[in-house]
């Protein structure tokens, strides 16, 4: 099939209803992972040894898809319960003093902070302020010091939409300290050189619309040697049942797991990754760009505020508006049935590919709708 057939397949299996505009907090499942729900379901349920293992090889296909999509091997890759799982993981085996900036999702802050009060003074966070909540190359080199092992930052900023520099990041740090993207808000509608980071964690619920409890991580050579797998369980191990036995963990990423996967979980993912591979990441990041031009434009006719990016390299696939009264604007779209998340001073609205141009004309309607007065002071 054709990269542009197989795209075109891709847009009409969004069977959302219009008016969704929340996929940076929440992706509904697309058709295929929900067939796959049911037909898991029934095989397992057939106690069939072939049935059995048709599931459980989706945990194989799951780790080959996303080390596909990251340029990486599937050994290096391990499925997890959600993204904060792999951060884990990556963090209580790290030591030395790690970048991060405060207004990161907790994901990275609170297991950050986590992980240093559980060394014994081996960890300690290195917290960055910079402005606008923007992880630069700039704002790296002013904290980094001999201390430094490694930097954790969001590839694109669940609160403003803001895409790091992997590249620039990675040359700021140098090749000796250690990567760390957290890619939950970019995986699949990103195109980048994921490769370029050691750890990268992920997971399947919102833009790869598979559900919950599709977290992946991938920890390269570099991390392996450098992370301590402490939080290894038996299934870290990568042998047989270490009954009446002690041994080290794998060799490979599987060190950095607990015990056997979800396997429907796994299943949701590799159906939710090998979509999103099919249809080609570059044009589903186009296709998701173009529907940012247009909340982009809807929003400068109606004079509010945008606090994201508008270069097209340094966003994705979140619009943060910044009105300076929220809860009319917030009230006005739920009041539409356009769904977005309200936080603090700002309301995030988030299109996918599918993204139709009725979910941007009921976003247009509903902010017109309540008049331009009530959001900005002008
Ligand atoms: C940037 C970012 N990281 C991590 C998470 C949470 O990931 P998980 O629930 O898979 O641990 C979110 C959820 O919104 C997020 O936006």
């Amino acid at each position: 099939m054709s990269r542009v057939s197989a795209f075109d397949d891709f847009l009409a299996t969004f069977d959302v209803e219009p008016g969704y505009l929340n996929w940076a907090a929440n992706g509904p499942l697309s058709p295929s992972v929900r067939a796959e729900v049911f037909a898991d379901a029934d095989l397992l349920g057939s106690g069939r040894p072939s049935s059995l293992a048709l599931v459980a090889d989706r945990i194989i296909q799951a780790k080959e898809t996303a080390a596909e999509l990251l340029g990486a091997d599937a050994s290096e890759l391990t499925v997890q319960p959600s993204a904060t799982y792999g951060l884990m993981h990556a963090f209580y085996g790290l030591s030395g003093a790690v970048i991060a900036s405060s207004a990161e999702f907790p994901s990275i802050t609170v297991t950050l902070e986590r992980a240093a009060q559980a060394s014994h003074g081996e960890l300690s966070p290195r917290w960055i302020d910079p402005q606008d909540g923007h992880v630069t190359p700039a704002a790296i080199v002013e904290a980094l010091d001999a201390d430094v092992t490694a930097l954790a930052v969001s590839h694109v900023d669940f609160r403003t939409g803001f895409r790091a520099d992997l590249a620039a990041l990675r040359e700021a740090i140098g090749p000796d300290r250690l990567l760390i993207v957290d890619a939950v808000q970019s995986f699949g509608v990103v195109e980048d050189d994921y490769a370029l980071a050691d750890v990268v964690v992920g997971h399947g619920y919102k833009w790869l619309r598979a559900g919950r409890g599709t977290g992946f991580a991938r920890f390269s050579t570099a991390a392996r040697e450098r992370i301590a797998p402490v939080l290894s369980g038996f299934g870290g191990v990568g042998g047989p049942l270490p009954v009446d036995d002690l041994p080290a963990a794998a060799s490979d990423a599987s060190a950095y797991t607990v015990n056997g996967p979800d396997q429907l979980a796994a299943a949701r993912l590799a159906v939710g990754l090998s979509a999103v591979r099919d249809a080609g990441v570059a044009s589903i990041e186009a296709a998701v760009a173009d529907h940012v031009d247009a909340i982009l434009e809807v929003a400068d006719r109606h004079g509010i505020p945008v606090r994201s990016p508008r270069e097209r390299a340094r966003r994705a696939g979140i619009v943060t508006l910044a009105p300076e009264h929220p809860a009319p604007l917030s009230a006005a779209l739920t009041n539409a049935g356009v769904v977005a998340t309200t936080r603090g001073d700002a309301v995030r609205v988030a299109p996918h590919a599918g993204t139709t141009a009725d979910t941007i004309r009921m976003l247009d309607d509903a902010i017109a709708s309540a008049g331009n007065e009530k959001f900005t002071s002008a």
